[in-house]
């Protein structure tokens, strides 16, 4: 079989690693891939994640028996519509179901009306109505971009000095474009955050190994906020007590909300929860796989992926189970220094040691150049490591990530400590 993925980051390396272990799988084409992807995956740098021609052109003209759409963009622009229009099999939702991520505005009135536990909220288009209710709200208060925002259009805000800046900075000087002409508000919540990935399609679920992602760029959880810079599987807080609560209040009844609204999802949908004092309640839905939950998640499936989303695309997941490894997944991101600011790109690396069996490095953001590996982008490598207990991961993931090095290689240090100290061994 001839499999292409739209995408080319550590998610899409992911995903085309454990592709790769169906024996029926031939060729797999990564649209547009990148330098350490080469490795695993006929990489085609010409045509970009957002080129949906180029996709639907490619996938016709090389027959894809299979395609796998990874990104929100691609998948918020119809590139699964435009696939299904030409007859190429593929996994990840619509247009129409991808508005879970692509609009905070759908995806909140959607959780109003089905009853989904969620923050409470009001949504402006208008910055002089927002700016005059934030005058009687509390604080901290949390104010989203409607659109897609590279994950940067969430802004919490302590004070209604703050509150007031956020509403300008999202709907007068639109630094997210026309992702800010709607906001909603809405009700700042406490408690861990947990990460669910989920295979549906549509009617059945199969959420996989809970995660826990480490957003912002420094230790002890400080500085801005990043794409992740580290995951850890599973994630201790999500007991399986709190587990059912989540498949009854909040799973079920999103997949049934989306079908009633007549845009059923199919795909790999991901709940953003926070475990509050009121139980658990969704901070954000994506349409798609997380990175890097994903490079946690993944090496501890058994069960073959190709098997998995070729059920979802023929609606016949509720008559496949999938099997999980025992133990636990680390993964520490290897960034370029100044990440999510300004970093430099094109710098060699220089993998000084080859990794034990138990390790794999997913590869971000680096390219080839004269032969050699060099970084292309802010987050540059995964290196995951799974063992029997987290502390034997982490270790293992460490002494990895210490053996690769490039000029200003930025790493966290504290990945996974804040599981351990909520008991995890
Ligand atoms: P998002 O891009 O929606 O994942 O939001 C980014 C981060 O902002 C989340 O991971 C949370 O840590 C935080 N956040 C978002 N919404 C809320 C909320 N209602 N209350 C508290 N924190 C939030
Ligand atoms: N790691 C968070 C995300 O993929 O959106």
């Amino acid at each position: 079989m001839k499999l292409l993925v739209v995408g080319g980051g550590g998610r899409e390396h992911a995903i085309i690693k454990k592709l790769k272990e169906n024996p029926d799988v031939t060729e797999i084409y990564a649209l547009p891939g990148n330098g350490g992807i080469a490795a695993d995956a006929v990489c085609i740098p010409e045509i970009g994640a957002k080129d949906l021609d180029g996709i639907v052109n490619f996938a016709k003209s090389h027959n894809v028996d299979f395609a796998v759409v990874a990104p929100d963009d691609p998948l918020a622009m119809g590139c699964v519509d435009r696939l299904h229009a030409e007859g190429v099999p593929c996994f990840g939702p619509d247009a129409k179901a991808a508005r879970i991520e692509s609009s905070k505005v759908f995806a909140k009135n959607l959780m109003r009306k089905y009853g989904i536990p969620t923050a409470e909220y009001q949504v402006f288009t208008n910055p002089e109505a927002a700016l005059s209710y934030l005058e009687s709200a509390s604080f901290p208060i949390v104010l989203k971009a409607d659109g897609l925002a590279l994950g940067k259009g969430v802004l919490i805000a302590q004070t209604l000095a703050e509150a007031r800046q956020a509403v300008r900075t999202l709907m007068q000087d639109r630094v997210f474009g026309a992702a800010g002409d709607e906001i909603v508000i809405e009700q700042f919540l406490t408690g861990p955050e947990v990460s669910v990935l989920a295979f549906t399609d549509g009617k059945a679920i199969i959420p996989m190994v809970s995660s826990m992602d480490h957003k912002r760029v420094g230790d002890g959880d400080t500085g801005l906020n990043t794409g992740g810079m580290g995951t850890v599987a599973p994630n201790p807080y999500y007991t399986p007590e709190i587990a059912q609560v989540c498949v009854n209040t909040i799973f079920l009844p999103t997949l049934d909300a989306m079908r009633k609204e007549g845009c059923p999802f199919k795909g790999c949908l991901y709940f953003g929860l926070m475990l509050t004092p009121d139980g658990p309640k969704v901070i954000e839905y994506n349409c798609r796989f997380g990175d890097p939950e994903t490079q946690v998640v993944l090496p501890l499936l058994k069960t073959d992926l190709l098997t998995i989303m070729q059920a979802v695309e023929n609606e016949t997941l509720s008559e496949l189970a999938a099997e999980w490894r025992d133990g636990c997944a680390a993964c520490v991101i290897l960034a370029s220094g100044g990440y999510p600011e300004h970093y430099e790109t094109g710098k060699p690396i220089d993998f000084t040691a080859p990794f034990p069996p138990n390790v794999t490095c997913y590869h971000a953001g680096d390219r080839e150049r004269d032969g050699k590996l060099v970084t292309s982008g802010g987050r540059v490598l995964g290196i995951t490591a799974t063992a029997p207990t987290l502390q034997a991961a982490l270790r293992d993931a460490y002494s990895a990530a210490d053996t690769v090095s490039f000029e200003g290689k930025y790493l966290r240090r504290d990945i996974g400590q804040r599981a351990l100290r909520a008991g995890m061994n």
